[in-house]
């Protein structure tokens, strides 16, 4: 094992489960779900780590509300910012600011996620969440080769028919690399008319749910478009907190639900 792989190995000696979110398209909402699963299990109790794995579209610190805040050093790691049980490290913190583009290559990046796994005091977790950028690329790839094994992976797509061919490729890339796959999530499926309370199947609707079955592998559950996840993530609020009952805070409950009982992570405090 690598210098950097055996320290990867013990900063993460105490971190139960890892689960990378990826996406082969863009935009389909794996951020908010990460961000989303994130709270969801801290709500919980469980202590998680949300690794923003987009070097270039880093978006968790913003969604978070925390994107004044300073990364500091306790002379030895780097800390990661908090709220609650909550952790999260993203290259947002690091770059001079939001208009500033990231201009690297493949190996600057895979050193950045070196560092943001190696060097960052993440402690004793329950669960960290990899969100990725679009595609199967550098970060990905490099988060799955540096990291001791990742416990699962959830992909992410939308309901249109291309979401077989794009959930395809992702599911391919964790199976190729040997990550467990949690399933997949259709996102942005399905919006109740707030005026006439009709569901309008903006996207279509099922694509998420036919990947699945045709690649063999689990389908988690859909989300549907909700104006409260935009504004939650835009205005850096908990959604679960600010808006428990919205459509998406409940499907995310049981989507998050499932995924907590397929990784059978046990709280200790209260045998959650
Ligand atoms: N279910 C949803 N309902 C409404 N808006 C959503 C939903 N999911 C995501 N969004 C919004 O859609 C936009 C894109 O979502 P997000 O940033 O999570 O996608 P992404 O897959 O992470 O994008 P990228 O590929 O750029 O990383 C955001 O503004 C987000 O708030
Ligand atoms: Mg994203």
């Amino acid at each position: 094992m690598s210098d950097n792989k055996a320290k990867i190995k013990e900063n993460f000696k105490d971190i139960d489960k890892k689960i990378i979110v990826l996406s082969n398209k863009g935009g389909v909402g794996k951020s908010a779900i990460s961000i989303n699963l994130a709270y969801y299990l801290a709500e919980a109790g469980y202590k998680i780590g949300l690794f923003d794995a987009d070097l270039h579209g880093p978006s968790a610190v913003k969604a978070m509300g925390l994107e004044k805040e300073t990364v500091k050093s306790d002379g030895e790691k780097i800390m990661p910012l908090q709220k609650g049980n909550l952790k999260v490290i993203s290259m947002a913190s690091f770059i001079e600011s939001e208009d500033s583009p990231l201009i690297w290559r493949g190996p600057m990046k895979m050193k950045a996620i070196q560092q943001f796994a190696g060097d960052v005091k993440w402690g004793k977790l329950d669960f960290m969440i990899v969100d990725c950028p679009p595609g199967t690329g550098d970060e990905p790839l490099s988060v799955v080769q540096l990291f001791d094994g990742i416990d699962g992976g959830v992909v992410v797509t939308t309901p249109q028919d291309i979401a077989l061919l794009d959930s395809r490729k992702a599911v391919n890339f964790l199976k190729e690399l040997n990550v467990p796959i949690l399933g997949v999530i259709e996102n942005m499926s399905g919006f109740k008319c707030p005026h006439c309370n009709k569901n309008i199947d903006i996207f279509k609707e099922g694509g998420g749910k036919k990947a699945a079955a045709r690649l063999y592998v689990e389908y988690l559950g859909k989300i549907p478009l909700d104006i409260n996840v935009v504004e939650s993530m835009d205005k850096g609020l908990d959604l679960f907190k600010e808006f428990p009952q919205t459509p998406a805070a409940l499907q995310l409950n049981k989507i998050g639900k499932k995924i907590r009982e397929s990784l059978k992570v046990i709280l200790k405090e209260n045998g959650k």
